[in-house]
């Protein structure tokens, strides 16, 4: 919310570029709500509604994004293993290892079906 959210306008814009991360997204939506999208193996997005009371986790190297709803109100925990890193890096990181890692254990198993 852009009371409690410094630079609200400007993080929000970053919140929604499309990135990865080189860990684990884990979120606990303590209050309100959101959306998160994850890309299909089309690359289509799909879109998942987050509220309060959900549990999300988000495998390192997949590209997502986030946005509020009308609402403007989410407060999550962020959760991580070990040292605290969410750094965004945008799309497009074909070669960062995360990626590959990410499409190695998701992407190309369902190509091969
Ligand atoms: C994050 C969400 C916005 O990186 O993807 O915190
Ligand atoms: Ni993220």
């Amino acid at each position: 919310h852009e009371d409690h959210l410094p630079d609200f306008e400007n993080k929000v814009k970053a919140f929604f570029s499309e990135h990865i991360h080189d860990a684990e997204e884990i979120r606990y939506i303590i209050d309100g709500s959101g959306y998160f999208d994850v890309r299909d193996f089309e690359d289509k997005w799909i879109r998942i509604w987050i509220k309060k009371g959900d549990l999300m986790t988000l495998p390192e190297g997949i590209y997502h994004r986030f946005t509020c709803d009308t609402d403007n109100f989410i407060h999550a925990m962020r959760l991580f293993k070990g040292v605290p890193v969410w750094t965004p890096f945008n799309r497009p990181q074909e070669d960062h290892v995360s990626r590959k890692h990410y499409v190695e254990a998701y992407v190309e198993p369902t190509k091969a079906e």
